[in-house]
This record gives C-alpha cells, sequence and structure tokens, in this order.
C-alpha cells in the first residue's frame, strides 16, 4: 500500500504543508512572515496571527500541487517541539482537526531531528551512522545520527544559535533581520581581516556570546573615532564575523568527526544556506576524507517536507499519537 502524509510546519515564522507519498516530498509550499524584518526580529504573537491566515491556503496549495486528494491521506505528521508556543499551537490545532475529520493518526514530530532528516529527502544520502552540524535561528547542535530514528544530540550551543550570532551581528551593523543571507553575499565582496577571539571549549559545545560582545565593543571602540567605519567596511566586517562564526563551527565538526571516527557528515538548517561553511566543509572533506551532505536550499531552512520525510519513518515504525498531543515550546 503507498503511504501518504499531509506534513505541516508551524514552529517559528513560516508557515508550511508538504504532501509525502513513501517517502518523497511530492509538494512543498512555506509561506515565509516577511512582516517580521520591520521589527528587527521574530516577533511571537504577530508569527502567531499570521500563520491562522496562512495555514488553510497553504495547505490547500500544496495539496493541489502534490495531486493527492485529502481522502487518501493515512497520517498527519505534524511539529509539536521546539518553537514558539502560539506559533506551534496553530499547526498543531489544524492538524488536530484534519485528522479528526478524516479519522486517521497523528504522529508527533521534533523539528530539530526533521532538520536532520531533511538529508534523506534527495540524493545522495548520508548513509547511517552520520553526524550532523545543525545550524538554524534558534539552534546550533551536532548529531550522531545511528538512523531516522535514533538521534543523539552530543554537542549544543551554551548561549545563542550560530543564525543568532549572524542576525545580532547584522543588526549591529544596521542589516535587515535576517541578517545571515545578507552577510553572506556582502562578504563575498569583502576580507575577514578583523580577528575577533574564538572560544576555547572543552567538549563538542558551542558558545557565540563572547564573539557577539567582542563584536559590539569593537565597533563601538571604531565608531568613537570615526562615525562612518560600518559603513566604510561593512564588506570586511562581514566576512570577519562570517569567518569567526563559520571557524568555531567547524572546529567543532572536526573535533567530533575524530571522536567518533565518523567520515559520514552532513549539515541542516538555515545557517547550512552558507556559502563560506560549505567551502570550509569541501576544504575539511578533502583534508579529512570525509563524504558531505546538506539539504538543497528549500529544505535548509524552515519547511514541512522535513517534517514529512521525519513523519514517514515514524509511520514505518508505527509511532502515532492521538487527540492528546500539545505543543511544547521546549524538546
Ligand atoms: O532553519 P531556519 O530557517 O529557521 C530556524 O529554525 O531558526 O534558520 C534561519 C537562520 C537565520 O538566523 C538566518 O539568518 C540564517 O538561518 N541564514 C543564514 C543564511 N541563510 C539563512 N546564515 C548565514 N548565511 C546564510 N546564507
Ligand atoms: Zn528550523
Amino acid at each position: 500500500m503507498s503511504i501518504s502524509i499531509l506534513a505541516i510546519e508551524s514552529s517559528c515564522d513560516d508557515t508550511s504543508a508538504a504532501i509525502i507519498n513513501d517517502g518523497r516530498v511530492l509538494s512543498n509550499v512555506v509561506s515565509s512572515q516577511i512582516q517580521h524584518a520591520d521589527y528587527g526580529g521574530v516577533v511571537p504573537e504577530v508569527a502567531s496571527r499570521a500563520h491562522i491566515e496562512l495555514i488553510v491556503p497553504v495547505v490547500e496549495q500544496a495539496f493541489q500541487k502534490s495531486g493527492i486528494s485529502p481522502d487518501d491521506i493515512n497520517a498527519v505528521a505534524i511539529t509539536c517541539a521546539p518553537g514558539l508556543l502560539g506559533s506551534l499551537h496553530v499547526g498543531v490545532s489544524f492538524a488536530k482537526a484534519f485528522a479528526l475529520a478524516k479519522n486517521i493518526p497523528l504522529i508527533r514530530v521534533n523539528h530539530m531531528d526533521a532538520h536532520i532528516m531533511a538529508n534523506l529527502i534527495d540524493e545522495p544520502r548520508p548513509s547511517f551512522p552520520f553526524l550532523c552540524l545543525t545550524v538554524s535561528g534558534g539552534h546550533t547542535q551536532i548529531s550522531l545520527v545511528q538512523g531516522p530514528l535514533d538521534i543523539e544530540i552530543v554537542g549544543r550551543t551554551l548561549d545563542d544559535a550560530a543564525g543568532e550570532a549572524f542576525d545580532k551581528g547584522g543588526k549591529m551593523l544596521g542589516l535587515p533581520y535576517p541578517s545571515g543571507p545578507l552577510i553572506d553575499r556582502l562578504a563575498k565582496e569583502g576580507n575577514a581581516r578583523f580577528q575577533f577571539p574564538s572560544p576555547q571549549i572543552e567538549g563538542l559545545d558551542f558558545s557565540f556570546s563572547g564573539l557577539k560582545t567582542s563584536f559590539l565593543y569593537f565597533l563601538r571602540d571604531q565608531l568613537a573615532t570615526n562615525p562612518h567605519f560600518i559603513e566604510e567596511n561593512k564588506n570586511d566586517l562581514s566576512a570577519s564575523l562570517q569567518e569567526a562564526i563559520t571557524e568555531s563551527l567547524m572546529s567543532q565538526l572536526i573535533k567530533a568527526a575524530h571522536h567518533f571516527q565518523i567520515k559520514e557528515i552532513a549539515l541542516a538548517g538555515g545557517v547550512a544556506a552558507n556559502s563560506r561553511l560549505r567551502t570550509k566543509l569541501a576544504d575539511a572533506a578533502a583534508k579529512h576524507g570525509w563524504n558531505t551532505y546538506y539539504p538543497v536550499l528549500q529544505y535548509c531552512t524552515d519547511n514541512a517536507g522535513m517534517i514529512g520525510m521525519q513523519g514517514y519513518y515514524q509511520y514505518l515504525a508505527g509511532n502515532f499519537a492521538d487527540q492528546s498531543i500539545e505543543a511544547s515550546a521546549r524538546v
């Protein structure tokens, strides 16, 4: 029997729906809420209201694009955690209503596990076990992935996430939110000539708050003598910030690969789109003999395709949930 899953993602500021058939993503519709740029970050109340408006049209479009009828869906996979509670609630409520109306089971999906599963959507796929560096606006972690349902976090950020470091640094440079993609672009025209201390952390964890502070103090000191310092050095500042963030990500990833003796290495999450991180990954692959993987852009940032992928493996394992499931801000 063929298995069709409706997947819903609403954990932050993207409303997304996807249809997955036998582990293949047939459609993946993402509606991003650009109004947050005006506030310099995601405003939870604004996000949940926008999800309410977007969820029905986004799901309808996902069905249209897939060619699958709502009557042929076998289960609904839904992001339950982690994320913004008000945003998660919208998706969970919709998923419950759909499952109730169609008399089909729900599948509870963890957003961070799903980011990793984005690597299994298209060829080439990493073989198990692999290590995954998941870097997004809210999380930064290294996971040891023994199987689709056997994921262990072996390193995590002690403070800010890598995407947050890009976004907060970008804000200091006067760039719009989210600044990660823009910093990536500006850095291509710049030189990483300003050095910022990288944290010395034992084990496989990360820390970005020290970098944030030293970047802030550096700008403050330079602006005191030259009020145009940022405008005149925007490209070099972007390149330097990006270098510091990607360097600390890669040094921990290399440490993890040595520690676990694993050469199958994947990236996931919005920051996996960063071109400098990808170059550094390719350099490390050449040096250490790794096979490397990262999802195409639409599956790096938040999307329901990855939720459906994780849901599919849970379906095969018989991991179903009932109407008692609830959203949770934390894992
Ligand atoms: O995974 P994602 O879409 O949402 C979360 O779950 O957080 O990640 C969004 C984050 C933002 O912080 C954004 O600035 C960052 O990913 N990002 C990038 C790039 N594209 C997105 N950071 C650096 N370089 C990029 N090219
Ligand atoms: Zn995410």
